[in-house]
């Protein structure tokens, strides 16, 4: 297979070649990060699916190994589907996977390490009691994967492993004193009805103050769980904040955390199947997410590579207590090389300047505007509850009172192609509405390709006047942080003219009120030792 260089990223993960999907098991053990993910040995589409391994001192730089867990046994001849690791007490981290038997099956199995004084991990053991967890009486036995990470909590460990019944999505919990047998409980820590099936659950605990991250299984008083599940049916990802009662081993969801497909995103792009883990190196929890191509599968195949993972985020609790907030890891900064730097600088209606000096096709961009005044705001109609369909209707080029104003990103000079990423604020009965959108549909002249007008609302108080907008553009994907990342939006595209040196960046303004650009710094990226 002849893989071919364009479009392929500088600084988020893929391996050399063939199909990835979710990011496994993510850990830290021994002072080194261990990615697993699922990975097709064979080709450029999704199937043949084993564990991949990639370890790293610092999430950005990685060094490949062997696939740690491929079919070799009945429990998961017919594939090694998703799971996560625990690290059990004593430093001995343990795999629980799902594997696909003879019959079709969907069984929970588990792998550890063969030798524990590698720091690597390289070699795993599937004993022989698998499978431990398999699906029983009325349970749906092709509906049935992707447990959790296991916490530790009332003399039991528990786990949920995602599923559905019927059209109500699933989370089965499981308890075990030994880590070997597990019985189910009566009752699933959380189910939503209509929601389809639920993949990659995943469950745990954040501070109500501060940055620092949680170990799984910390419970008490300032502290509120998190569930997130990854919906088959759209392909976005939902989470809520709520509640979990170690003794009843329910979760209640906070009323302002809306359950089910309105719900809070992580990302309300290109991002699924992601998974949390608690760094204890760095006392933060980091999540992983995966973002599949939105190219035709006839050109994954021509390409000989599809899918990449995205750059691990830091996670933590709003002050609010109603979001979580994101941030790329700040490793990442390792990578920074030549910098350009400019301050109070006014953008008019229908202006773009652009930021030279930098490689535009593989940069990382942090901007804050300032508005003078939010009077101009267009009218909110409160029916807009669909951010992207608002989005749609309302692009960069539609021209508003407040923004549209952010930037052109992957952008040919002539602007045949440019991926804009940007906000537009407006007036509603109580204070503003923000939108924030990254909208694929000019981000490429080429029309077969998937290109949605992706977006999320920003709640974010105004009273500064100032918007800030972080951007990650690696060559076919643009990563984004509004707000100091409360709401996050990433997209992939495929620009045919604004590749490599012809790529370029513009801050602009549609908006007939003035937009300044406080500050802004943008950076080449170098490439990160990947594959
Ligand atoms: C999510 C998913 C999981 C499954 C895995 C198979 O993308 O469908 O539910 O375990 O991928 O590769």
């Amino acid at each position: 297979v002849e893989v071919k260089q364009l479009h392929r990223t500088g600084f988020h993960f893929q391996p050399p070649m063939h199909w990835i999907n979710d990011p496994n098991g993510p850990m830290y053990y021994k002072g080194v990060y261990h990615l697993f993910y699922q990975y097709n040995p064979k080709g450029a589409v999704w199937g043949n699916i084993v564990w991949a391994h990639s370890v790293s001192k610092d999430m950005i730089n990685w060094k490949p190994l062997d696939p740690a867990i491929y079919p070799s046994k009945p429990f998961d001849i017919n594939g090694c589907w998703s799971g996560s690791a625990t690290i059990l007490p004593g430093e001995k981290p343990i795999i629980l996977y799902t594997g696909i038997d003879p019959q079709n099956r969907q069984v929970q199995n588990q792998a550890v390490p063969a030798n524990y004084s590698d720091p690597y991990l390289r070699e795993w053991v599937k004993p022989d009691n698998n499978p431990i967890i398999v699906p029983v009486g009325g349970m749906n036995a092709s509906a049935f994967r992707d447990p959790t990470t296991a916490w530790w909590s009332n003399g039991h460990w528990k786990l949920v492993v995602g599923s559905r019944r019927k059209h109500r999505g699933m989370a089965y919990l499981y308890r075990s004193r030994d880590f070997v047998h597990w019985v189910k409980a009566q009752h699933p820590l959380h189910s939503s009805a209509n929601t389809g099936m639920w993949e990659c659950p995943d469950f745990y605990p954040v501070s109500s103050s501060g940055k620092s991250g949680l170990e799984t299984s910390v419970l008490g008083q300032n502290v509120k769980h998190v569930l997130k599940v990854s919906l088959d049916l759209t392909r976005y990802e939902y989470y809520t904040l709520g509640t979990y009662d170690p003794r009843s081993d329910r979760y209640v969801p906070d009323n302002t955390s809306a359950d089910g497909w309105s719900g809070l995103r992580y990302d309300y792009g290109n991002f699924y199947a992601s998974k949390t883990f608690f760094d204890a190196g760095k006392n933060r929890r980091i999540l992983w997410g995966w973002a599949n191509e939105s190219d035709t599968p006839n050109n994954d195949t021509s390409k000989g590579w599809a899918g990449i993972q995205l750059i691990p985020r830091t996670v933590w609790l709003d002050t609010s207590g109603k979001q979580l907030l994101q941030w790329p890891i700040k490793e990442l900064e390792t990578l920074r090389g030549e910098k350009v730097h400019i301050s109070n600088q006014q953008i008019k209606q229908g202006d773009h300047f652009e930021v030279k000096g930098i490689t535009a096709a593989q940069a990382d961009v942090d901007v804050t505007f300032r508005l003078s005044s939010l009077d101009t705001a267009e009218q909110f109609d409160p029916s807009w509850v669909d951010a992207q369909a608002l989005c749609g209707q309302k692009g960069s080029t539609v021209q508003g009172g407040i923004g549209p104003f952010g930037l052109l990103t992957l952008a040919s000079e002539n602007l045949e192609e440019y991926t804009p990423v940007f906000f537009r604020v407006f007036k509603a009965s109580e204070g503003h509405v923000v939108l924030m959108c990254s909208d694929a549909r000019s981000s490429s002249l080429r029309r077969e390709l998937y290109r949605p007008s992706f977006a999320g609302f920003v709640n974010v108080n105004l009273a500064d006047g100032k918007l800030s907008l972080r951007s990650l553009i690696d060559h076919s994907v643009v990563e984004s942080f509004g707000a100091q990342g409360k709401t996050c939006i990433t997209s992939r595209v495929y620009p045919t003219l604004a590749v490599f040196q012809d790529a370029h960046l513009y801050a602009f303004n549609n908006g007939s009120e003035i937009v300044t650009i406080e500050n802004l710094n943008a950076w080449s990226m170098k490439s990160g030792q990947i594959s």
